[in-house]
């Protein structure tokens, strides 16, 4: 189980961020966070939030910053849209290997650098119904692992 703390972000696919921006924020009224570029996953990534501060609603735009981008093969396949649903969790490693023993199809066996120092993991999308499900472990909780 990987015992959730919270819905960390929604991910979002784009093939701009800029020309989205005036949606997440003129539309949505969502706050602009900013951007960080994730070489791993080859992406920029556009933070949004709405909602009251202490617990905002997080979104997560990403648009790829090259054509063998997983985002840019996802766009491919099936347009903009909806790309995962990320978790909070705590001691990520354990969550995976417990996933991984009981039978729970991964991507990631091992976590990932993700934007803001988090330490990131897929589950298959087709272990969670088709939809991409991402574990995301903050950086104030690497002490307690
Ligand atoms: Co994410």
């Amino acid at each position: 189980m990987i015992a959730a703390r919270a819905v960390n972000h929604i991910g979002i696919a784009v093939r701009s961020l800029e020309a989205q921006r005036s949606f997440y924020e003129g539309v949505l009224g969502a706050r602009f966070e900013g951007v960080e570029e994730v070489p791993d996953q080859k992406v920029r990534v556009a933070f949004y939030s709405l909602g009251p501060g202490d617990a905002p609603v997080r979104l997560e735009v990403l648009e790829p910053t090259s054509p063998d981008s997983p985002i840019a093969q996802f766009i491919e396949k099936r347009g903009e849209g909806l790309h995962h649903v990320a978790y909070t969790v705590d001691g990520i490693e354990s969550r995976l290997a417990a996933l991984k023993a009981g039978g729970v199809r991964l991507i990631d066996e091992r976590p990932r650098p993700g934007a803001h120092g988090t330490r990131i993991a897929f589950l298959h999308p087709k272990a969670s119904m088709g939809v991409l499900t991402e574990l995301c472990e903050p950086p104030a909780s690497h002490h307690s692992v």
